[in-house]
């Protein structure tokens, strides 16, 4: 509360405010608050399968690591896997019997969603004010959906788009190109010292999941004589990603026959990585040249490479060779893959002043 209005009204200012930052991401979700707290969950939520799982797990959901560690006993539903909410339970309901059907993605939300507040550690009574960072593809009535999830939760709730929070947490307010590479989508998003708009951002589909399947069919062609999962694959690739500027050899061993068979996974692994690289380079191409011409030179002395998928090396050198063409450009990566959207979020909480709070972000239920 501003210091003005607390004396027009007679009230004490509010110090006992929680602000959290959260970054609800396709494969996983962090949260930081002002009070320390710095955690990640994997956006997934399972209901055991059967009475025996239910007996052995002793819950009726199961939400994050504790549910992929548990993935034979339960059924499991990553709820913001399209980048789209679905918490609309009243479209799902049952005609003939008038009953609600089990609507398991917005129930997924839901769980998922409290369970992350549970982590900030609330105290009873404390006002908690949230900006919540959800994939870029979320539409306007996907946004409201998360808001309603939240009401009832926390007193006020700002959404906004990940690389805008990422942008926003490392102050690069101004001529600043930020790529984000997630699991299911990849986002551009240019910042030019306001609230970037729809033409300064793009969302591309080819992300960390694109890689994933395309590296899993590959290595499945390969390595025939073993069976290879999904995880195993996805596992190799978050070992050793890496894109053509990095001259190595990647070896791995599998299991044939009991026994360990070393396959060299390099041109897989190296094709995998690769096949976002075209539609990203192209995007970034666009926001460039579309921007304005004197401010060109800026934007392309700063860009951003953050999310999961830019801990793949050498990506930062490649994206910068590609896009030289225009001038000199400089590409980093951000330190904290993990968490820069959520830090970016709390800064954002903070910042907001209280007036805004009020007229953008108060919930009422
Ligand atoms: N060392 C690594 N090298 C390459 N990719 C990685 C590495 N570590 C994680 N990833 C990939 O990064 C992706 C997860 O990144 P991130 O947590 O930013 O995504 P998200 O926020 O959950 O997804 P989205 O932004 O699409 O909603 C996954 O595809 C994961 O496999
Ligand atoms: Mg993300």
């Amino acid at each position: 509360m501003e210091a003005g209005e607390s004396a027009a009204s007679g009230q004490a200012p509010n110090d006992n405010i929680l602000y959290i930052g959260i970054d609800l991401g396709t494969s996983q979700s962090s949260i930081v608050t002002n009070t320390g707290v710095k955690s990640t969950v994997a956006s997934v939520v399972g209901w055991p399968k059967d009475l025996i799982s239910y007996k052995f797990l002793k819950k009726q959901v199961v939400i994050g690591e504790e549910c992929l560690e548990n993935r034979m006993a339960v059924d499991m539903i990553w709820p913001l896997e399209n980048g789209v909410f679905r918490h609309r339970p009243e479209q799902n309901d049952d005609q003939d019997t008038g009953e609600p059907s089990l609507n398991r993605e917005a129930e997924a939300v839901e769980h998922l969603i409290n369970y992350i507040i549970e982590l900030s550690g609330r105290q009873p009574g404390q006002e908690v004010r949230t900006v919540i960072g959800c994939p870029a593809r979320a539409s306007e009535e996907d946004r409201q959906a998360l808001i309603d999830a939240v009401t009832g939760k926390v007193d006020y709730a700002l959404i906004a788009s990940e690389p805008f929070l990422v942008a926003y947490g490392l102050d690069l307010f101004n001529n600043a190109l930020i790529i984000d590479i997630g699991a299911g989508t990849l986002d551009l998003c240019r910042m030019h010292g306001t609230i970037p708009s729809e033409e300064d951002q793009r969302t591309l589909l080819k992300a960390g999941n694109y890689i994933d399947t395309r590296f899993h069919m590959l290595l499945q062609e390969k390595v025939k004589d073993s069976p290879i999962t999904p995880e195993m694959s996805r596992e190799i690739k978050e070992q050793s990603a890496f894109v053509s500027s990095q001259k190595e050899v990647i070896y791995f061993d599998f299991q044939v026959e009991g026994k360990p068979k070393t396959y060299d996974v390099t041109e897989e692994l190296r094709e995998s990585c690769e096949s976002v690289l075209p539609e990203l380079i192209s995007s970034a191409r666009e926001l460039i040249i579309t921007f304005d011409p004197e401010y060109q030179h800026d934007l392309r002395q700063n860009i951003l490479l953050a999310g999961g998928g830019s801990q793949i090396r050498g990506l930062a050198e490649e994206v910068r060779s590609n896009l030289t063409e225009f001038g000199p450009c400089r590409v980093n990566t951000v330190e904290d893959p993990v968490y820069s959207g959520a830090l970016g979020a709390l800064k954002l909480a903070q910042d907001m002043p209280d007036i805004e709070w009020r007229q953008v972000g108060k919930l009422t239920r």
